[in-house]
């Protein structure tokens, strides 16, 4: 983390956990484990489910929880069945969304050309987004996760100004430590975390790249989050799993502000 040019940012990604009762339980978990604590230097996000938005924004109000969403669609309205707008999430008190996440690639056909869709679709509605990029396991060990996450920031980032950049949160999420228990090492995070930093300094500039919080994702758990928070280039997570039990995501956001 470097707190001197950028914002800490703790978020969690709830997937497809959680009916609305459920969420209502979660948040009032969080807001329960957080309250007293002076959580002015890192800021809190819950990802919740379509469905459960609604309740969880109630539920978030007047604490330092902002909700967001996990996608969005990059079409103001229309003839696209079974999805949601930028424009309805931000009606509803929605703050942040998840753009490009690895299981939307891997099972939902995204791209990168409809990540940067989606990307502007959501700037331009007045949302903030964690953009996501991360290598496969076969693209680590060719060797090729540098241009792999080049070429993600670069096109999800396609047409983006410099003066969006302070709306756009980037997560670092190498895909074979998603859910499977095997976190990237501090040094492996911080290494691609700085990568994608040289990549924005390419793109924007060292002001905006220094700017610019880039989170790590990947069995980030209550016991390895204050080694990777160490690291220069992590400035925060995007945690799955334990974002699920309040007690452990506390401990993150705990490892956060220390
Ligand atoms: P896990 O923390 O469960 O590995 O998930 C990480 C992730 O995909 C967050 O977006």
């Amino acid at each position: 983390m470097n707190r001197q040019t950028r914002k800490t940012v703790i978020a969690g990604n709830w997937k497809m956990n959680k009916t609305p009762a459920e969420a209502k339980g979660l948040i009032d978990a969080i807001k329960a484990e957080i309250s007293g604590k002076d959580t002015g230097l890192c800021e809190i996000i819950a990802c919740v489910p379509f469905v459960d938005l609604q309740t969880a924004v109630e539920a978030a109000k007047g604490s330092a929880v902002k909700i967001g969403a996990q996608n969005v669609h990059w079409a103001s309205s229309g003839a696209f069945t079974g999805e949601i707008s930028a424009a309805m999430l931000k009606e509803i008190g929605v703050e942040y969304v998840i753009i490009g996440h690895s299981e939307r690639r891997q099972y939902f056909g995204e791209t990168d050309i409809t990540v940067n869709s989606r990307v502007k679709a959501a700037l331009e509605s007045g949302l903030k987004v964690i953009l996501c990029v991360g290598e496969l396991l076969a693209e680590r060990e060719q060797g090729v996760t540098a241009e792999v996450v080049s070429r993600q920031t670069k096109i999800d980032l396609l047409g983006i100004t410099e003066a969006q950049m302070k709306d756009i949160i980037i997560a670092y999420e190498p895909v074979w430590a998603i859910g499977t228990g095997k976190t990237a090492t501090s040094d492996q995070a911080d290494e691609v975390c700085g990568f994608i930093r040289d990549v924005l300094v390419s793109l924007y500039g060292k002001n905006v790249a220094e700017a610019t919080t880039i989170q790590y994702g990947g069995s980030m758990n209550a016991k390895n989050a204050a080694e990777l928070l160490s690291k220069i280039n992590v400035d925060g997570g995007l945690i799955g799993g334990a974002s699920l039990k309040a007690d452990d995501f506390a401990v993150i956001i705990e490892a956060a502000l220390n």
